[in-house]
């Protein structure tokens, strides 16, 4: 019998009204079956700073680094600001990345961005894969997931009103728990 597959989903905006929280809900309701997604948030994480680093553990960086240790694979919504990372989802990947044992090292990652703009985020998907590499995150590279002119996909509660995107969304899902059982299955 599978095992259920344990998705945690990460947003690279701090934003109330984030577009790319926002995706990250509504993946909830289109995940494959056998698979559950726990969304984390990131505001309490602190600047890293190596010396708040070695002055001993920091509570919310504990926290955040067990959940990604019980997650089987990741899930990624960002932003793109100015071509590249958003800040809050640099550090989050910065303070995982620290330690003896990263709890990210050789996971799936599946990763999606929202953007108001045309382009859909597609330049913050390259930086982020080559940060992958340094983490050793297995990233996904199809489907490639961009949605673009976010404010026309989703209604004024956040909620993903666009079925081109849904379905795009699924196939992200699914592949990801595909790949995920793969891993699993050789480890
Ligand atoms: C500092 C900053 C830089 C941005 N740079 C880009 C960019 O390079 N490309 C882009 O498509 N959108 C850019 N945007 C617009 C974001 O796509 C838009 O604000 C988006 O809604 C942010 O994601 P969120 O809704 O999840 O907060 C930028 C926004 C900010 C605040």
């Amino acid at each position: 019998m599978n095992s259920e597959i344990k998705i945690v989903g990460i947003a690279g905006s701090l934003r109330r009204g984030s577009y790319n929280k926002a995706a990250l809900r509504a993946a909830i309701d289109l995940l494959p079956d056998g698979a559950s997604l726990e969304i984390l948030d990131l505001a309490d994480l602190p600047f890293f700073d190596e010396d708040l680093e070695a002055a001993g553990p920091v509570p919310a960086v504990e926290r955040f680094k067990s959940k990604l240790a019980e997650a089987d694979a990741l899930l990624i919504a960002t932003p793109e600001y100015n071509y590249s990372l958003p800040p809050a989802l640099k550090n989050a990947l910065d303070w995982a990345s620290r330690g003896q044992q990263t709890p990210l090292a050789g996971k799936p990652v599946a990763i999606m961005s929202a953007s108001i703009g045309r382009f859909g985020g597609a330049r913050v998907q390259y930086h982020l894969r080559q940060v992958c590499v340094a983490l050793k995150l297995q990233a996904l590279t199809s489907p490639e997931v961009f949605i673009s002119e976010a404010h026309e996909k989703f209604d004024a509660e956040g909620r993903l009103t666009d079925e081109r995107t849904k379905n795009s969304l699924k196939k992200l899902l699914q592949a990801l728990v595909d790949q995920t059982r793969k891993i699993k299955q050789y480890n």
